[in-house]
C-alpha cells in the first residue's frame, strides 16, 4: 500500500445490506453490567440511479442498533424512510433538497425552481436521541422522523416547521429539570433563534428565549448551562431569502464573510433575556464539549477551526481523492470564560486536535467535569481523524487509542451503575477495520481506554455522525 494511500474512503461507500438481529461473535468480555442499545445514525447511500449526491452529509441516513446484553451483542441497520429516500429508491432520482446537493431537475424544473420555496428530503441522518417518548432521528431541517425502538422502522415524523424552519440535531436534555431543550431558526427580513423546551410527558414545545439577527449564521450545536442557552454564531451565514427560492442546495446559500467576528451569545433560560454578546476570535464551530457555570462565571467548551473549509472538503469528489485539507482546517478544543455580569471574556486555544466530543453526558452535562473524549490525529500521519483520545480538562494531558489502519467513530460514555468516579465507565465506538474490510463495535475502558472487547460487525458500517445508548 502508498504511503497516504489507507484506503479510508472504502468507509465513505454506500451500504445497503440491512441485517436483522445478527448475532455477533465477541472477542474479549463486555462487563456484565452494560445492557443496552448503542444507536448510531449516519449516510449509507450516495447513489440512486445515475445519480449521486455530492457530499458526505447528504447520504440517505441509516439507523444502525448495537443491542448488549449478557455479554452478548446483536446488530441490526436499516434505512431511515424519509421522504427524499422513499423518493429516491422509487423514482431513482434525487427528488428533493439535501444540505449540499440540489434535486435533479430537468431545464423545466429549474426554471420553475425560481418560482418555488425548496422542499426538503428530511434525510435526518445526524443524530438520535428521545423526544418525549418517541425515539427520533434528526437533521437540520426542522422535522424529526419517528421509529421503532427495536425494529428501527420509520413512523410518522413531528414538525417542528410552526417554530422554525431549521434547527440543530444536537438537542440537550437537561437531567436535573427533565427538559428537553434545542431551537428553530425562523426566518425573515429578520430572522430570530427560537429556543424551546419539552417536558418528558406529551406537553407540546415551549419557546422560553429568542435572539433575532438580519444574517443568521449555520449553528450545527449550542452550549447549556443551569441558568443560560449559549450560542456560537460563526461569519458562514445566509441571506434567508436565497433560501427561499432557486435552485441551489442549502448550503451554497451560505457564505463566509470575512469581515465578520463570532459572537457568542448568552440568553437567559430563566426569562429569556439577552445576558450578553460578544465578538471572540473569528473561527467556525460544530460542536459544544460542554458549558457550566462556577462561581460568577460561565465556562465554554467547544472544538473549533479558524474556518468553515472543513465542510468543503467533505465533499466526496475530495475524500475520494483523499483531499481532506490541510491542518488548518481541523477543529482544537477551546475554553472561553465569561463573568456572568459579562464584563471579562478570556479565550484559551489549548492546540489539542479535537472534534466529535463526548462526555459523562448524564451526570456531568452543564456541571464542572474533568472529562471529555474525542476524535483525534495520531501524530500527525494521516489528514483524517485515526485516534479516539480522552483529554483531561484540568491539565490538559491526553490519553490515546489508535492502531494502524483503523479509524474509530465519535466514542459514547456509558457509565457504570456503580460508579462514583466520573471516568468508571465505557467509551463505544464503531471502528473501520480497512484491511479486513470490516466494521466492529469496541468496547473501551473509559479510565484509561485500555480495550475490553471487539465485536466485528461482518460488514462496513460506513462512517457516520452521532450516537446514543439507551440502558436496557
Ligand atoms: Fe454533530
Amino acid at each position: 500500500m502508498a504511503v497516504g494511500m489507507n484506503n479510508f474512503n472504502i468507509g465513505f461507500d454506500s451500504q445497503t445490506s440491512e441485517l436483522d438481529n445478527q448475532s455477533l461473535e465477541v472477542i474479549g468480555t463486555i462487563p456484565d453490567w452494560l445492557r443496552g442499545s448503542l444507536y448510531r445514525n449516519g449516510p449509507a447511500l450516495y447513489k440512486v440511479g445515475e445519480h449521486s449526491v455530492n457530499h458526505w452529509f447528504d447520504g440517505f441516513g441509516m439507523l444502525h442498533r448495537f443491542f448488549i446484553q449478557n455479554g452478548n451483542v446483536t446488530y441490526s441497520n436499516r434505512f431511515i424512510e424519509s421522504r427524499g429516500y422513499q423518493a429516491a429508491i422509487e423514482e431513482k432520482r434525487i427528488k428533493y433538497h439535501l444540505f449540499a446537493t440540489a434535486p435533479d431537475y430537468t431545464w423545466w424544473q429549474k426554471i420553475i425552481s425560481w418560482f418555488q420555496e425548496p422542499v426538503f428530503s428530511y434525510n435526518t441522518n445526524v443524530n438520535i436521541a428521545m423526544y418525549g417518548n418517541q425515539l427520533v432521528s434528526m437533521t437540520e431541517k426542522s422535522a424529526y422522523n419517528t421509529h421503532d425502538l427495536s425494529s428501527l422502522a420509520t413512523n410518522d415524523p413531528i414538525d417542528l416547521n410552526h417554530i422554525g424552519e431549521v434547527t440543530t440535531a444536537h438537542p440537550h436534555f437537561d437531567y436535573d429539570t427533565k427538559e428537553f431543550i434545542n431551537f428553530c431558526i425562523k426566518f425573515g427580513p429578520k430572522s430570530t433563534y427560537r429556543f424551546f423546551s419539552k417536558g418528558v410527558d406529551n406537553a407540546e414545545p415551549r419557546v422560553f428565549a429568542e435572539y433575532e439577527t438580519v444574517l443568521p449564521s449555520y449553528v450545527h450545536s449550542f452550549g447549556l448551562t443551569s441558568d443560560f442557552v449559549i450560542l456560537l454564531l460563526s461569519p458562514l451565514k445566509v441571506n434567508p431569502l436565497k433560501l427561499r427560492f432557486g435552485n441551489k442546495s442549502y448550503y451554497e446559500c451560505y457564505r463566509w464573510y470575512e469581515d465578520h467576528d463570532t459572537k457568542l451569545v448568552v440568553l437567559s433560560r430563566l426569562d429569556g433575556s439577552l445576558i450578553k454578546e460578544v465578538d471572540i476570535d473569528t473561527c467556525f464551530i460544530f460542536h459544544f464539549v460542554n458549558c457550566y457555570q462556577e462561581d460568577n462565571q460561565i465556562i465554554v467548551d467547544y472544538c473549533a477551526a479558524d474556518n468553515a473549509q472543513r465542510i468543503n472538503h467533505f465533499y466526496l469528489n475530495k475524500i475520494k481523492a483523499e483531499d481532506l485539507g490541510s491542518m488548518q482546517i481541523r477543529s482544537r478544543l477551546k475554553r472561553t470564560i465569561l463573568t456572568t455580569d459579562g464584563k471579562e471574556v478570556d479565550t484559551t486555544d489549548t492546540g489539542i486536535y479535537f472534534e466529535m466530543p463526548t462526555i459523562n453526558y448524564k451526570y456531568y452535562n452543564s456541571h464542572s467535569y474533568q472529562y471529555a473524549y474525542g476524535l483525534s490525529y495520531h501524530g500527525n500521519s494521516e489528514n483524517i481523524e485515526n485516534a479516539l483520545i480522552k483529554v483531561d480538562m484540568n491539565d490538559l494531558t491526553t490519553r490515546e487509542w489508535y492502531q494502524a489502519n483503523m479509524y474509530p467513530q465519535e466514542g459514547v460514555f456509558v457509565s457504570n451503575p456503580d460508579s462514583i468516579a466520573e471516568d468508571d465507565g465505557v467509551i463505544l465506538t464503531v471502528v473501520l477495520d480497512t484491511e479486513k474490510r470490516d466494521s466492529f463495535l469496541l468496547v473501551l475502558n473509559a479510565n484509561d481506554l485500555s480495550e475490553l472487547a471487539r465485536v466485528y460487525v461482518g460488514q462496513i458500517v460506513p462512517f457516520g455522525f452521532h450516537g446514543t445508548f439507551m440502558k436496557s
